[in-house]
């Protein structure tokens, strides 16, 4: 057996579009394995910020990347050693992480650990670019979307439940921001891939979506 017979969901959508919620309970449900990509970028962009690493230092951010001490252990993601699953979250590194995305050298240097996570029984990957560039030949995709009031409501939720002060004038701007850029850049940027099943969770809730993501999976299986 090889990696490509070892089945992926890969799940991807813009900020705050529900994607982390839906593709942790589908991997659940499934018995899957979890990515967490965006995880990824927030850890470079956490271990760059610790150490006052510019967001322009290509080359010193690909080191970081390629070099990144971290471990997933069921929900907690360490950062050599220290609980950082809170810490991540902070709209200070989900911004940082925003820009560095845009580096071709740092995604190149987190494209093989991403790699890594298809183990099996299977995997459900959720990111911006896992149907279209690190698993193009993943079994289901899904694009998910939502509007951008829905996003930004589910953003603030998140976030005062993680004990961060929020305002949503500022949460509306920095998603539009963040949408500009994930859609904008040269290198894998957001898009459906064209294969994806889209899915618009507006007006669904994280549920729905889950259901219907298995449906269409088991509609493949079939
Ligand atoms: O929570 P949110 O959806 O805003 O972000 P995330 O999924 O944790 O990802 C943080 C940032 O990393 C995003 O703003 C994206 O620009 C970037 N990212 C990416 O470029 N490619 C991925 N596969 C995942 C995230």
């Amino acid at each position: 057996m090889t990696s490509s017979d070892i089945p992926v969901i890969a799940i991807d959508g813009p900020t705050a579009s529900g994607k982390g919620t839906v593709a942790q309970r589908v991997a659940k449900t499934l018995g899957f394995h979890y990515l967490d990509s965006g995880a990824l970028y927030r850890l470079v962009a956490l271990s760059a910020l610790r150490r006052n690493t510019p967001l322009s230092d290509e080359d010193a951010l690909a080191d970081l990347a390629g070099k990144l001490p971290c471990t997933f252990d069921g929900e907690k993601i360490l950062l050599a050693e220290e609980d950082v699953s809170n810490a991540l979250r902070a709209e200070e590194v989900g911004n940082a992480a925003s820009r560095i995305a845009a580096l071709p050298t740092v995604r190149q240097a987190l494209s093989e650990l991403q790699l890594r996570f298809r183990k099996l029984p299977g995997l459900v990957a959720d990111g911006r670019d896992m149907g279209t560039v690190i698993f193009p030949q993943a079994d289901l995709k899904v694009f998910l979307t939502a509007s951008v009031a829905a996003r930004a409501q589910r953003r603030y939720k998140q976030l005062i439940e993680k004990g961060f002060s929020a305002n949503m004038h500022d949460l509306l701007k920095d998603l539009a921001e963040r949408d500009a850029r994930d859609v904008n850049r040269a290198v894998a940027p957001l898009k459906p891939a064209e294969d994806a099943y889209l899915l618009d969770t507006s007006d669904m809730t994280a549920d729905q979506a889950v259901e219907q993501v298995l449906q269409w999976y088991a509609a493949l299986k079939k």
